[in-house]
């Protein structure tokens, strides 16, 4: 498929032409190429990746004018560091995009969350950008590999906001399970925004466990629901379970008067991807 832009319209200049043309050429369709990290967990699926260059280069266009050198909330110093030490320390290469990282800031900071939880540590990359959002903010975050916690607090500690982060370890629903009891016995307030990135089977269980120690208001986002677009392949849940689980999260947030949904398709440097962003209902 060749994706055409407007001739006519010029005022892009030689961005414009220049994807334009690569358009033409070999550049027209998504590439579609093995991810090397297949096998992760408890997922069976082989897995891909989906990438086009038009995506990359507006990524990286607009991040490099959105979050130059010299940024401080976090810097790209402490984003890149952690990205290469958690290479190096043979974590997966999942953390979400720069321009994703910091829109979950940017949600945090718009809602001027004091309390985020978030389910699925990895390397903490996420976490130091919602630790950023503002000076009040404090984050919980979960995980269930020591190595990965591990590896999160040297670069939560590099990011120099260790002092804003609890991290838990274990497995997700068991540590949710008990800090929305803590809510519920009055020992620990309820959270402003949650964000879930961890084993995508257990997505609306997360979402469920959440909706008991969130706000109204409360921001709850959910990661790569949208998964190439297999979130609409009915056929495809019924074996990868990746998808089973984001279909039902999806499913049951809509039937779900507790909270309202939507989702939003996503596309970047790594993959088709996307959020599910809800907001927990109030009372009335
Ligand atoms: C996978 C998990 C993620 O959280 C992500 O953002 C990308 C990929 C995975 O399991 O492959
Ligand atoms: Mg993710």
């Amino acid at each position: 498929m060749i994706y055409c832009y407007s001739r006519s319209r010029k005022s892009y200049g030689s961005y414009q032409q220049r994807i334009f043309h690569a358009g033409q050429r070999e550049f027209s369709t998504t590439r579609i190429m093995a991810n090397p990290n297949t096998v992760l967990g408890a997922n069976p699926q082989p897995q891909q990746y989906e990438t086009d260059l038009r995506w990359e280069m507006v990524d990286e266009y607009s991040f490099s004018h959105l979050h130059p050198a010299g940024s401080t909330h976090p810097s790209n110093e402490v984003l890149t560091y952690a990205l290469d030490n958690s290479k190096k320390e043979g974590l997966p290469n999942i953390a979400v995009s720069p321009s994703q990282g910091k829109y979950l800031m940017l949600q945090a900071r718009m809602i001027r969350a004091e309390r985020i939880l978030e389910v699925g540590t990895l390397g903490g990359y996420s976490t130091i950008w919602l630790a950023s959002a503002w000076k009040g903010v404090r984050v919980t975050t979960v995980e269930i590999n020591p190595h990965h916690q591990s590896v999160a607090q040297t670069n939560l500690a590099q990011a120099g906001v260790s002092n804003k982060v609890e991290s838990l370890l274990g497995p997700g629903v068991e540590v949710l399970t008990k800090l929305a009891g803590e809510v519920k016995a009055g020992k620990r307030k309820k959270y402003d925004m949650v964000f879930i990135d961890a084993d995508k089977i257990n997505n609306w269980n997360y979402v469920n466990l959440a909706l008991d120690m969130t706000r109204p208001g409360a921001c709850i986002i959910v990661d790569n629901v949208v998964r190439r677009g297999l979130l609409a392949d009915a056929e495809a849940a019924k074996t990868n379970p990746n998808v089973e689980g984001s279909r039902r999260v999806v499913e049951n947030v809509g039937k779900d008067p507790r909270i309202d949904g939507v989702v939003i398709q996503l596309v970047g440097g790594k993959n088709y991807d996307g959020f599910l962003v809800a907001t927990v209902n109030n009372d009335e």
